[in-house]
Protein backbone atom coordinates (compact mmCIF):
# COMPACT_ATOMS: atom_id res chain seq x y z
CA UNK A 1 0.00 0.00 0.00
CA UNK A 2 1.37 3.61 -0.69
CA UNK A 3 2.14 5.45 2.14
CA UNK A 4 2.26 9.29 1.23
CA UNK A 5 3.79 12.13 3.68
CA UNK A 6 2.65 15.66 3.24
CA UNK A 7 5.61 17.83 5.54
CA UNK A 8 4.30 21.62 5.41
CA UNK A 9 7.71 23.56 5.82
CA UNK A 10 6.32 27.25 4.04
CA UNK A 11 6.64 28.57 7.14
CA UNK A 12 7.96 31.92 8.30
CA UNK A 13 7.85 30.97 11.75
CA UNK A 14 6.79 34.58 12.93
CA UNK A 15 6.79 33.80 16.64
CA UNK A 16 10.00 32.51 17.07
CA UNK A 17 11.53 35.83 15.95
CA UNK A 18 14.66 34.04 14.66
CA UNK A 19 17.01 35.53 11.56
CA UNK A 20 15.16 32.58 9.47
CA UNK A 21 12.45 30.20 9.30
CA UNK A 22 12.41 27.74 12.43
CA UNK A 23 12.99 24.60 10.59
CA UNK A 24 16.32 26.12 9.44
CA UNK A 25 17.57 26.73 13.09
CA UNK A 26 19.90 24.24 13.87
CA UNK A 27 19.51 21.87 16.80
CA UNK A 28 22.30 19.20 17.20
CA UNK A 29 24.52 20.62 14.33
CA UNK A 30 21.67 20.22 11.79
CA UNK A 31 18.58 22.10 10.71
CA UNK A 32 15.09 21.04 12.82
CA UNK A 33 13.95 20.89 8.44
CA UNK A 34 16.81 17.59 8.38
CA UNK A 35 15.81 15.89 11.73
CA UNK A 36 11.90 15.76 11.28
CA UNK A 37 13.12 14.18 7.64
CA UNK A 38 14.94 11.44 9.27
CA UNK A 39 12.93 10.58 11.30
CA UNK A 40 9.84 10.51 9.41
CA UNK A 41 12.26 8.17 6.79
CA UNK A 42 13.55 5.89 9.52
CA UNK A 43 10.21 5.08 10.47
CA UNK A 44 8.83 4.48 6.62
CA UNK A 45 11.93 4.22 4.26
CA UNK A 46 9.58 3.57 1.48
CA UNK A 47 7.14 6.37 1.77
CA UNK A 48 6.63 9.53 -0.93
CA UNK A 49 7.22 12.44 0.19
CA UNK A 50 5.98 16.10 -0.82
CA UNK A 51 7.69 18.80 1.43
CA UNK A 52 5.69 22.27 1.15
CA UNK A 53 8.32 25.46 0.99
CA UNK A 54 8.00 29.11 0.23
CA UNK A 55 8.77 29.48 -3.33
CA UNK A 56 11.39 32.17 -1.75
CA UNK A 57 12.78 29.76 0.31
CA UNK A 58 17.03 29.89 -0.53
CA UNK A 59 18.07 27.80 2.49
CA UNK A 60 16.74 24.58 1.68
CA UNK A 61 19.15 21.75 0.35
CA UNK A 62 18.00 18.18 -1.13
CA UNK A 63 20.64 16.87 0.52
CA UNK A 64 18.71 17.29 3.65
CA UNK A 65 16.09 14.90 2.11
CA UNK A 66 16.81 10.96 2.75
CA UNK A 67 13.71 9.81 0.87
CA UNK A 68 14.18 8.15 -3.04
CA UNK A 69 11.24 9.59 -3.72
CA UNK A 70 10.03 13.00 -3.35
CA UNK A 71 8.57 15.87 -4.81
CA UNK A 72 8.90 19.89 -3.75
CA UNK A 73 5.65 21.89 -3.51
CA UNK A 74 5.06 25.58 -3.41
CA UNK A 75 3.29 26.37 -0.03
CA UNK A 76 0.43 28.47 0.01
CA UNK A 77 -0.65 31.75 2.34
CA UNK A 78 -1.67 29.31 5.30
CA UNK A 79 -0.65 25.74 6.91
CA UNK A 80 -3.94 24.12 5.13
CA UNK A 81 -3.49 26.23 2.03
CA UNK A 82 -0.26 24.50 1.36
CA UNK A 83 -1.31 21.24 2.83
CA UNK A 84 -4.12 21.39 0.05
CA UNK A 85 -1.21 22.66 -2.40
CA UNK A 86 0.51 19.37 -1.36
CA UNK A 87 -2.82 16.93 -2.49
CA UNK A 88 -3.13 19.05 -5.79
CA UNK A 89 0.31 18.02 -6.44
CA UNK A 90 -0.08 14.12 -5.97
CA UNK A 91 -3.55 13.63 -7.15
CA UNK A 92 -2.87 12.37 -10.37
CA UNK A 93 -1.05 9.39 -8.64
CA UNK A 94 -2.92 8.91 -5.63
CA UNK A 95 -5.77 6.58 -5.32
CA UNK A 96 -8.67 7.64 -3.12
CA UNK A 97 -7.59 4.91 -0.52
CA UNK A 98 -4.50 5.66 -0.46
CA UNK A 99 -2.96 7.15 3.51
CA UNK A 100 -1.64 10.31 3.35
CA UNK A 101 0.45 11.12 7.04
CA UNK A 102 0.73 15.29 7.22
CA UNK A 103 3.86 16.02 9.97
CA UNK A 104 4.73 19.37 10.86
CA UNK A 105 8.21 19.95 10.08
CA UNK A 106 8.58 21.96 13.30
CA UNK A 107 7.91 18.75 15.24
CA UNK A 108 11.38 16.67 14.76
CA UNK A 109 11.00 15.15 18.55
CA UNK A 110 8.29 12.65 16.95
CA UNK A 111 9.49 9.16 17.64
CA UNK A 112 9.57 6.36 15.62
CA UNK A 113 7.46 4.26 17.78
CA UNK A 114 4.73 6.85 17.85
CA UNK A 115 4.76 7.07 13.97
CA UNK A 116 4.71 3.41 13.78
CA UNK A 117 1.78 2.93 15.88
CA UNK A 118 -0.14 5.60 14.50
CA UNK A 119 0.32 4.24 10.94
CA UNK A 120 -0.90 0.48 12.43
CA UNK A 121 -3.77 2.14 14.44
CA UNK A 122 -5.02 3.89 11.19
CA UNK A 123 -4.84 0.68 8.57
CA UNK A 124 -8.57 -0.55 8.88
CA UNK A 125 -9.73 2.84 10.10
CA UNK A 126 -12.76 4.11 7.77
CA UNK A 127 -11.82 7.92 9.17
CA UNK A 128 -8.40 8.17 10.07
CA UNK A 129 -6.54 9.78 13.28
CA UNK A 130 -4.06 11.78 14.66
CA UNK A 131 -1.42 11.39 17.45
CA UNK A 132 -2.59 13.01 20.77
CA UNK A 133 -1.64 13.29 23.82
CA UNK A 134 -4.17 13.81 27.26
CA UNK A 135 -4.19 17.77 29.07
CA UNK A 136 -2.10 17.36 32.06
CA UNK A 137 -2.84 20.99 33.54
CA UNK A 138 -6.20 22.53 34.73
CA UNK A 139 -7.62 24.69 32.02
CA UNK A 140 -9.23 28.26 32.25
CA UNK A 141 -11.11 30.24 30.11
CA UNK A 142 -9.71 34.04 30.40
CA UNK A 143 -12.91 37.11 30.76
CA UNK A 144 -10.75 38.90 27.68
CA UNK A 145 -8.58 41.00 30.36
CA UNK A 146 -6.62 38.33 31.97
CA UNK A 147 -8.85 37.40 34.34
CA UNK A 148 -10.42 33.69 34.95
CA UNK A 149 -14.08 33.20 33.63
CA UNK A 150 -14.43 29.83 33.91
CA UNK A 151 -12.58 26.09 34.74
CA UNK A 152 -12.76 23.73 31.76
CA UNK A 153 -13.43 19.93 32.84
CA UNK A 154 -9.97 18.51 32.33
CA UNK A 155 -11.31 15.67 31.88
CA UNK A 156 -11.51 14.24 27.76
CA UNK A 157 -9.59 17.26 26.40
CA UNK A 158 -6.28 16.43 24.16
CA UNK A 159 -3.37 18.07 22.46
CA UNK A 160 -3.76 18.03 19.26
CA UNK A 161 -0.56 16.91 17.48
CA UNK A 162 0.90 15.49 14.13
CA UNK A 163 1.22 13.51 12.27
CA UNK A 164 -2.57 13.22 11.23
CA UNK A 165 -3.39 10.58 8.82
CA UNK A 166 -6.30 10.20 6.44
CA UNK A 167 -7.24 8.51 3.16
CA UNK A 168 -6.14 11.12 0.45
CA UNK A 169 -9.73 11.12 -0.96
CA UNK A 170 -11.44 11.85 2.64
CA UNK A 171 -8.83 14.77 3.12
CA UNK A 172 -8.75 16.29 -0.16
CA UNK A 173 -12.38 17.02 0.14
CA UNK A 174 -12.32 17.88 3.68
CA UNK A 175 -9.81 20.64 2.74
CA UNK A 176 -11.38 21.38 -0.11
CA UNK A 177 -14.59 22.07 1.90
CA UNK A 178 -13.44 24.12 4.47
CA UNK A 179 -11.24 26.33 2.22
CA UNK A 180 -14.62 26.39 0.25
CA UNK A 181 -16.55 27.84 3.45
CA UNK A 182 -13.40 30.05 4.74
CA UNK A 183 -13.29 28.59 8.05
CA UNK A 184 -10.29 28.55 10.00
CA UNK A 185 -8.34 24.97 10.17
CA UNK A 186 -5.36 24.78 11.93
CA UNK A 187 -5.01 21.06 11.29
CA UNK A 188 -6.45 18.03 8.89
CA UNK A 189 -8.91 16.65 11.63
CA UNK A 190 -10.77 19.61 12.09
CA UNK A 191 -11.52 19.80 8.64
CA UNK A 192 -12.59 16.35 8.91
CA UNK A 193 -15.03 16.46 12.00
CA UNK A 194 -16.45 19.52 9.89
CA UNK A 195 -17.58 16.95 7.41
CA UNK A 196 -19.59 15.25 10.52
CA UNK A 197 -16.84 12.54 10.60
CA UNK A 198 -15.10 11.72 14.50
CA UNK A 199 -11.36 11.40 14.06
CA UNK A 200 -9.47 8.56 16.10
CA UNK A 201 -7.41 9.71 19.12
CA UNK A 202 -3.61 8.12 19.10
CA UNK A 203 -2.28 8.36 22.30
CA UNK A 204 1.27 9.73 21.76
CA UNK A 205 4.12 11.09 23.73
CA UNK A 206 4.00 14.33 25.27
CA UNK A 207 7.50 15.35 24.05
CA UNK A 208 6.38 15.53 20.10
CA UNK A 209 7.01 19.34 21.10
CA UNK A 210 6.30 22.13 17.95
CA UNK A 211 8.71 23.84 18.00
CA UNK A 212 6.80 27.78 18.18
CA UNK A 213 8.31 29.84 21.10
CA UNK A 214 12.59 31.13 21.40
CA UNK A 215 12.70 28.44 24.19
CA UNK A 216 11.35 25.43 22.72
CA UNK A 217 14.69 25.36 20.50
CA UNK A 218 17.02 24.46 23.18
CA UNK A 219 13.53 22.48 24.62
CA UNK A 220 13.70 19.99 21.85
CA UNK A 221 17.36 19.65 21.59
CA UNK A 222 17.21 18.72 25.41
CA UNK A 223 14.08 16.16 24.11
CA UNK A 224 16.34 14.71 21.28
CA UNK A 225 19.12 14.12 23.89
CA UNK A 226 16.83 11.93 26.39
CA UNK A 227 15.11 10.28 23.63
CA UNK A 228 18.59 9.21 22.37
CA UNK A 229 19.71 8.09 26.42
CA UNK A 230 16.52 6.02 26.39
CA UNK A 231 16.97 5.16 23.09
CA UNK A 232 13.38 6.28 21.76
CA UNK A 233 14.94 8.31 18.82
N1 LIG B 1 3.22 26.09 7.47
C1 LIG B 1 3.16 25.97 6.08
N2 LIG B 1 2.62 26.98 5.33
C2 LIG B 1 2.16 28.10 5.92
C3 LIG B 1 2.20 28.22 7.34
C4 LIG B 1 2.74 27.19 8.09
O1 LIG B 1 3.60 24.98 5.51
N3 LIG B 1 1.65 29.05 5.16
C5 LIG B 1 3.81 25.00 8.26
C6 LIG B 1 4.97 25.42 9.12
O2 LIG B 1 6.18 25.42 8.36
C7 LIG B 1 4.93 24.40 10.23
C8 LIG B 1 3.47 24.01 10.35
O3 LIG B 1 2.84 24.50 9.18
O4 LIG B 1 5.63 23.21 9.92
C9 LIG B 1 2.84 24.52 11.62
O5 LIG B 1 2.80 25.95 11.57
P1 LIG B 1 3.37 26.92 12.68
O6 LIG B 1 3.88 26.16 13.85
O7 LIG B 1 2.38 28.00 12.87
O8 LIG B 1 4.69 27.49 11.95
P2 LIG B 1 4.93 28.95 11.36
O9 LIG B 1 3.73 29.40 10.62
O10 LIG B 1 6.23 28.89 10.63
O11 LIG B 1 5.16 29.82 12.69
P3 LIG B 1 4.39 31.18 13.10
O12 LIG B 1 2.92 30.86 13.09
O13 LIG B 1 4.95 31.51 14.45
O14 LIG B 1 4.78 32.20 12.05
MG1 LIG C 1 1.82 29.64 11.71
Amino acid sequence: ETLWLVVPAAGQGRRMGADRPKQYLELDGRPVLAHTLARLHAAFPGARLCLCLDPDDDRFEPAWVPFAEWRRVTGGAERVDSVANALAAIAAEAGDDDLVLVHDVARPCVTVADLQRLRAALTDDPVGGLLAAPVADTMKRDDGAERVASTEPRAGLWHALTPQGFRFGLLRRALAAALEAGVTVTDEASAVEALGLAPRLVSGRRDNLKITHPEDLALAGQILAAQRACAAG
